[in-house]
C-alpha cells in the first residue's frame, strides 16, 4: 500500500526502517503496538460507568504516570490528601495545596473528581475530639467542628467535586453491633453523628452526590447491617444518594453471588452504587499485622496471575451486568509499582493488586476486563 505512493525503493526501505524503529521504541517504553491500538479503559467502559483511580500528588508529578492516568481514567479520588488529618491538621489551619493540585489536574484534564472523605474514625487530627483539658469534647462542640470542617472543605471544591464519601466505615466489624463502638464520633454522639454529617454536607452543596462508604460491604452479614442503617437513615429523610462498596478484595473472595446480592440489596433502597476502592490482592485476606515468614513467597507467579485474571474478569462481568445501578468504579492506586497493600497487612510483602505492572504496562487482567 505505502509503496504505491512512494517514488523509489529507497523511500520504501527508509519507511520500513522508520516503522521498525518506532516499534522498538514503543516496546522499550513498555507499550506494544497492540496496546496502542486499544483506547483508554475509561473509553471502553464509557457506556457503562466512569472508571477512576485514587492518586497522590506524587503520581501526577511523574510524567509517565500522569499520562497513564489521563489516558486510562475518567475520574480521580485523593488517596490521602483530602482526609481530615492531612487537610485540616490544626483547628485554624488547612493544608490545601496537595488537594488543590489533584483538583486542578482533574479539572484541566476534563476528569471527574470524587471527594474522600469527610467523617472517618481514622486519619483524623488529634485536636478534633479533644478540648483544652484533653477530655473528649461535648456533642455540641463535636457537631460545631464537624460542620465547620465540612463547610470549609466542601465550599472550596464546590462544583469541582461531584460526589463525596461523607461518612466512611461507621459500621462495626463485630457482628453483635451495627455501629463501630470505638469510633470517637460514636463515643461522643452515638449514631446520630452519621445523620448530622449527611445533613451538613447536603446543606453546603445540594448538588453533590453523597455516599456512605465501607469495606466488606458485600460480606452478607455486614451488608445486612449496612442496609439496616441506611434504611433507617433514608426513612428519616437523611440526604444519602449512594453506597460506596470499597472493593478491597482478593483472588479468593468475594464470590459472584455475594457481589450480586449486595448490589440487589443496596439498590432496593433506591441508592446508586459505586465501587470506590478496588484492588485484587493476590494473597488470602487476613486481619492483624505480622511480619513476612521465612520462605514465604512474594513472587507474582503464573498461577496467581491466572487467578487474578479470572477474578477481575468475573467482577467486571458483574459490574457491566448491573451497570444500571453502578455510577462509578474507582481503583485504589495506579499500578503495582506502589500500592497501600505493599507491606500491609504483612510487613515486607509485595503485592500485585492492580491492572498495571511495575513498569506501568497493562497486565493480563487489564486485557481480560476489556475483552467482552
Ligand atoms: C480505607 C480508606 C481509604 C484508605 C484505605 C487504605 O479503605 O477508606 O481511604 O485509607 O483504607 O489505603
Amino acid at each position: 500500500m505505502i509503496s504505491h505512493f512512494l517514488k523509489s525503493k529507497t523511500q520504501v526501505y527508509l519507511i520500513h526502517f522508520f516503522l521498525g524503529f518506532v516499534l522498538i521504541a514503543c516496546e522499550q517504553q513498555g507499550e506494544s503496538s497492540s496496546d496502542q491500538a486499544v483506547g483508554g479503559l475509561y473509553e471502553i467502559y464509557s457506556k457503562y460507568f466512569p472508571i477512576g483511580v485514587s492518586v497522590s500528588p506524587k503520581n501526577l508529578q511523574n510524567p509517565k504516570e500522569a499520562n497513564l492516568i489521563k489516558n486510562e481514567f475518567a475520574s480521580l479520588t485523593a488517596e490521602n490528601v483530602m482526609k481530615m488529618a492531612p487537610i485540616h491538621p490544626e483547628q485554624n489551619r488547612y493544608n490545601w495545596a496537595p488537594a488543590d493540585a489533584l483538583v486542578n489536574f482533574a479539572t484541566s484534564n476534563d476528569m471527574k473528581m470524587r471527594g474522600h472523605t469527610l467523617v472517618w474514625h481514622n486519619q483524623h487530627p488529634s485536636w478534633f475530639f479533644i478540648d483544652t483539658d484533653s477530655a473528649l469534647v461535648s456533642k455540641d462542640t463535636l457537631y460545631a467542628r464537624m460542620q465547620q470542617h465540612i463547610l470549609d472543605v466542601m465550599t472550596r471544591y464546590k462544583g469541582k467535586i461531584y460526589a463525596w464519601d461523607v461518612v466512611n466505615e461507621a459500621v462495626s466489624d463485630d457482628t453483635a453491633y451495627i455501629y463501630r463502638q470505638d469510633s470517637p464520633f460514636y463515643k461522643i454522639a452515638g449514631k446520630e453523628y452519621i445523620e448530622k454529617a449527611f445533613r451538613f454536607a447536603h446543606e453546603i452543596d445540594p448538588n453533590a452526590q453523597l455516599f456512605y462508604n465501607d469495606y466488606s460491604a458485600v460480606n452478607p452479614n455486614k451488608a445486612q447491617r449496612i442496609y439496616t442503617m441506611l434504611k433507617e437513615l433514608l426513612a428519616k429523610g437523611v440526604p444519602i444518594h449512594g453506597v460506596g462498596i470499597q472493593g478491597h478484595w482478593s483472588i479468593f473472595s468475594p464470590k459472584r453471588e455475594e457481589i450480586e446480592n449486595a448490589i440487589a440489596l443496596y439498590s432496593s433502597l433506591g441508592l446508586s452504587i459505586q465501587v470506590t476502592e478496588l484492588d485484587i490482592s493476590v494473597y488470602p485476606p487476613e486481619s492483624g499485622r505480622r511480619a513476612l515468614k521465612e520462605n514465604e513467597s512474594t513472587e507474582f507467579t503464573r498461577e496467581l496471575e491466572q487467578k487474578q485474571v479470572a477474578q477481575y474478569k468475573m467482577i467486571f462481568d458483574v459490574f457491566r451486568k448491573h451497570s444500571e445501578y453502578i455510577t462509578g468504579v474507582t481503583f485504589w492506586n495506579v499500578s503495582d509499582r506502589h500500592s497501600w497493600l505493599d507491606n500491609f497487612p504483612v510487613r515486607g510483602r509485595k503485592n500485585y493488586p492492580l491492572l498495571f505492572n511495575q513498569n506501568l504496562d497493562r497486565k493480563k487482567a487489564y486485557k481480560a476486563i476489556i475483552d467482552f
